[in-house]
């Protein structure tokens, strides 16, 4: 017998069917709630709200289980190359050898992006975030592609759009940099594999020959595996939502970007470092922030820690905080805010405010002390993570088109004043 969900209001029960995933979670079917009973649920925050059944990717967080697919990220970050990862989300299988060559042809000749995008550079401050740079330029795109208006159209449109996304943020991630040193725009090359084309875009300048360092390159190529999605977090349900009106994939996806951009979300990576450098210039001792972040009336909280649903450890921050020693000793970089990090991991790790509520360094933790050795300023850090997420929105987004999930519009409890008549101003107090 299939299992319910019974509700009791009053008098009356209303059965629920319960819907069960290929990993055994559950979820009670509430889709007919409102009809039955005349009730909404209320979930500030979305923290008990499934507002999909998705087929991408598989998460545990109290296990710290993340898989894509199927294939688990451990695996993924060791063996896999990022555009692989973004074919595995997009299309649902790691790629053959032919679709793999084809997929690396379409998106290293889609790099450059139109002429006229450029002038768009050059009219931002030069003290503009490359976050709102790159927002409003992935927006942009859509204006220069009218055929992708339409989300509906056949398939080899959507792909078109999909290939000239993953290839083209680079190029727009790269230039937003350039545009904030006034240095001048460096085209991308197609002698160059995906990272390698980002590094020689953000550090070839007209004076200097860069050569993409492979170390650099393959941390590069992990940290956007690592990033590349996330099941139904703030900016992909965001994507989910935009796209759900069916406006173009453009704008879902810029939509996304900006909802990265939060320091409580993607924007952590920057907040992270900007902490730490602030941890150092004050002398380095730890308890004084740690007794910060435990006070409830001061906003400060330890940036890069705790997760909304990891409540046991981030897999990613596992397999980052190794790469993060990995890359500084193989390039040879001694940085003082690594081991910063380091002993405000253990402090936290050892105090009861943070055991208690499970709370350990997430994936933003220790990417940023990785992007550093890089080279990447900080400012840049959310985007470089935005570069990482776009196969997962993309993912998601046709997944949600796919599926014709209906328009995304939450309900509310109103708690406003009730019926008044207008007052004229003359006699309002
Ligand atoms: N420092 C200090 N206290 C914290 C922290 C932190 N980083 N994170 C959570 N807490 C405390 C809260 O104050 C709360 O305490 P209380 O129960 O006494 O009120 C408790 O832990 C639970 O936290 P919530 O904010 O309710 O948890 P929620 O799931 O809503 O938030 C979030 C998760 C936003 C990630 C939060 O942990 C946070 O702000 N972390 C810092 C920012 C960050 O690193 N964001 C990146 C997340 S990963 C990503 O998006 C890629």
């Amino acid at each position: 017998m299939s299992e319910t969900a019974k509700i009791q209001l009053g008098d009356e029960i209303f059965e629920f069917p319960v819907i069960t995933g290929t990993e055994n979670e559950k979820a009670i079917d509430i889709t007919t709630l409102r009809a039955k009973t005349g009730y909404i649920t209320l979930d500030s925050g979305y923290k008990n709200t499934g507002a999909t059944t998705s087929s991408i990717t598989f998460l545990n967080g109290e296990e710290g289980i993340l898989r894509y697919s199927g294939y688990p990220i451990e695996q993924l970050a060791e063996k896999s190359t990022f555009l692989e990862v973004a074919y595995l989300l997009i299309y649902g299988e790691l790629p053959t050898k032919a679709q793999f060559d084809h997929w690396t042809h379409k998106i290293t000749r889609h790099t450059l992006i139109h002429e006229d995008m450029k002038d768009f550079f050059g009219a931002f401050p030069s003290k503009a975030h490359p976050m709102g740079v790159l927002a409003s330029n992935l927006i942009s795109l859509s204006t220069f592609y009218p055929e992708s208006l339409d989300p509906d159209r056949e398939d080899s449109a959507v792909d078109l759009t999909i290939m000239r996304l993953i290839a083209k943020i680079s190029t727009i991630a790269a230039w937003s940099y350039k545009n904030s040193v006034g240095h001048p725009v460096v085209y991308p090359h197609n002698k160059y594999n995906y990272c390698e084309n980002f590094l020689n875009m953000m550090f070839s300048m007209p004076t200097e020959d860069y050569e993409p360092d492979p170390v650099v390159v393959r941390a590069l190529d992990q940290l956007l595996i690592l990033h590349a999605d996330h099941e139904q977090n703030c900016s992909t349900s965001t994507v989910r939502i935009v796209g759900s009106s069916k406006a173009n994939l453009y704008s879902a996806v810029a939509a996304g970007a900006a909802a990265l951009w939060g320091p409580l979300h993607g924007g952590a990576n920057q907040a992270v470092i900007e902490m730490l450098e602030n941890i150092q210039r004050d002398g380095g001792g730890m308890q004084k922030w740690i007794v910060k972040a435990k006070d409830k009336d001061d906003p400060f909280r330890i940036m890069g820690f705790g997760h909304r649903v990891y409540k046991n450890f981030d897999p990613r921050a596992t397999i980052i905080k190794k790469s993060c020693d990995d890359v500084l000793n193989k390039l040879g970089i001694n940085d003082p805010i690594l081991e910063l990090a380091k002993q405000l991991e253990e402090v936290a790790l050892s105090d009861d405010y943070f055991i208690s509520r499970s709370l350990y360094p997430n994936v933003d933790f220790y990417s940023g002390i990785i992007y550093r050795a890089m080279g990447i300023p900080t400012q840049m850090f959310t985007v470089m993570f935005a570069m990482g997420r776009l196969p997962g929105w993309i993912a998601q987004w046709k997944e949600m088109i796919a599926n014709k999930e209906p328009i995304g519009r939450p309900r509310q409890i109103y708690t406003g004043a009730t019926e008044r008549p207008y007052v004229p101003m003359a006699k309002r107090k």
